[in-house]
């Protein structure tokens, strides 16, 4: 039973990360790491999922233009768990971020489980991304007269629903609803190639973005930072034209009544644009590779959230200002905002911005994931492949090909609405352990040096637990099932295999002494 709880003490964790073998380069600083953190956070939540947050979905109320609220309460609950990031961030320095903390405090096998559910965030999470980039970029090859097949560029299950939808229009004569990308999705079932009767339907553009973005992370991670600043910057300025130009053409009425399905429509948009806000977190995966980690990560994390929670209140008061909310349930509502308007030309420019914003998403969540697989090999729970270090780029290799293999495949057969909701929950969870490290940590080791400290501890790590639970109870149940049994796979793995292998068992080996400089 003990074991199950064994802490690896923080000064041992940061032991580990000198020995110069497994040693990541430090080249960051806290301009680059705060576009890290920029570049993690704007994505596909913004460019996408926003539209079902404001009018509603299948498990979903809508919030309306009341959806600036829900932006809002996010920020804040975000707001919570950033300052406890930053606290631990700063004083572990170390790769595995969330996972690492609670291996410090709460023991192996809640720190074990957090490592398997930060596979939700940054693996699964970026199935998502990968999905919506893809549909962003064959908007984009459409732009410019070029038209993929469609079973070359969507996944089986949109496909059938495509199809499904079209015969429903057809057989009640709705032609209203019969619009070219329904008739273009569903064609993917009829024209796709068949091998053993199966249609060949695969999402090749995300599985192509994301083995590109692999090749670059194996490269080294300054190269990776310069491209994902230059990414940001761009992101950044297609975002100020979208609030600047559609600022023009709010129209007072479209945010009356302000929220329709009242404080129920709030909350409910508030679960699924968390998904938006997904990243500051991220920014601790980088900890390793900083220059001066206990001054620049807490800056990076409160700088990256707070700029992001600016531009988002910007864009939601803009978006629902320019249609009635019920019209932005598609899945790329800027552009469909600007359309309906007469601007098709501005199509372009969106599809530009989301592409470039999602790419950046894709880059800093595939350094993370990769990072964390890292610390935990490091650790001895996951085999000691994976703590490999490329002898010449100085970057976790092994991991960073393994994690952009498996995210390809999936992102290539996936439907974005399955992996939304899972990501989000996967890391509301993971926020409230960090929450309850910090309580614990505080009593367990008051007196260790702590270069940021969270204000007002135990009251701002419990408002973050209190305010990301509440988040997790507005998902739909399907999510929780999925969540359980992903746990649950997660603790066979543990008592399988990781439990011997912990470098903290008894009898397996301790790290060779580092050697001297
Ligand atoms: N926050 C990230 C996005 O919206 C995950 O794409």
């Amino acid at each position: 039973m003990k074991s199950l709880f064994r802490v690896k003490s923080l000064d041992q964790l940061a032991a580990d990360t000198e020995d110069p073998r497994g040693q990541l380069k430090r080249t960051l600083g806290p301009i680059q790491l705060t576009a890290l953190g920029v570049g993690a956070i704007i994505g596909a939540g913004i460019f996408s999922t926003v539209g079902t947050a404001a009018a509603g979905g299948a498990n979903h109320l809508g919030a309306g233009p009341a959806l600036i609220v829900s932006f809002a309460l996010v920020a804040v609950a975000c707001g919570f768990a950033a300052l406890c990031y930053a606290e631990f961030a700063a004083m572990v320095p170390i790769a595995g971020s969330a996972y690492t903390y609670a291996y410090a405090t709460l023991g192996e096998l809640v720190a074990w489980i957090i490592g398997w559910d930060l596979i939700l965030e940054y693996a699964v999470g970026n199935v998502a991304v990968a999905i919506s980039w893809s549909g962003y970029f064959q908007e984009l090859l459409r732009g410019f007269g070029v038209k993929m097949p469609a079973w070359l560029g969507i996944d089986y299950r949109s496909a059938a629903d495509a199809a499904r939808q079209l015969a429903m229009a057809q057989a009640g004569g709705d032609l209203a609803a019969i619009t070219p990308g329904l008739q273009h999705d569903a064609s993917a079932l009829t024209d796709a190639p068949r091998l053993l009767g199966i249609p060949l339907i695969l999402n090749v553009p995300a599985f192509v973005i994301v083995m590109l973005i692999t090749w670059v992370l194996v490269r080294g991670i300054r190269e990776s930072a310069g491209l994902n600043t230059a990414m940001v910057v761009v992101k950044l300025a297609i975002i100020a034209f979208f609030v600047c130009v559609g600022a023009f053409f709010t129209k007072s009425s479209n945010w009356t009544p302000f929220a329709p399905n009242g404080f129920a429509g709030v909350s409910s948009a508030a679960a699924i644009i968390f998904f938006a806000y997904i990243g500051f977190d991220a920014v601790s995966t980088a900890a390793e590779e900083t220059k001066n980690p206990q001054r620049d990560m807490p800056i990076a994390i409160v700088a990256s959230l707070i700029i992001c929670t600016v531009i988002y209140i910007l864009v939601s008061l803009v978006l629902t200002g320019l249609l009635p909310f019920h019209e932005l349930g598609t899945a790329e509502p800027l552009a469909t905002a600007f359309s309906r308007l007469g601007m098709n030309w501005t199509a372009g420019i969106i599809a530009v911005g989301a592409v470039v914003a999602t790419t950046s998403v894709l880059f800093v969540f595939q350094l993370g994931q990769a990072r964390i697989f890292f610390s935990m090999g490091r650790d001895g729970l996951l085999p000691a492949w994976s703590a490999r270090v490329h002898p010449k780029y100085r970057t976790p290799h092994v991991t960073t090909i393994i994690t952009g293999v498996g995210v390809a495949i999936f992102s290539s057969v996936t439907n974005i609405n399955e992996v939304v909701e899972l990501t989000n929950i996967g890391t509301l969870f993971a926020f409230v352990l960090v929450a309850v490290s910090i309580i614990i940590l505080r009593r367990r080791d008051p007196h260790r040096p702590r270069p940021f400290r969270t204000p007002l501890v135990p009251l701002v790590p419990l408002l973050a637990i209190a305010s990301c639970l509440y988040l997790m109870a507005q998902l739909p149940w399907v999510t929780w099932r999925r969540f359980f049994v992903w746990l649950a796979l997660g603790l066979v793995v543990y008592f399988v295999y990781s439990r011997q292998r912990s470098r903290l068992a008894p009898g397996v080996a301790q790290p060779a002494p580092v050697p001297e400089a």
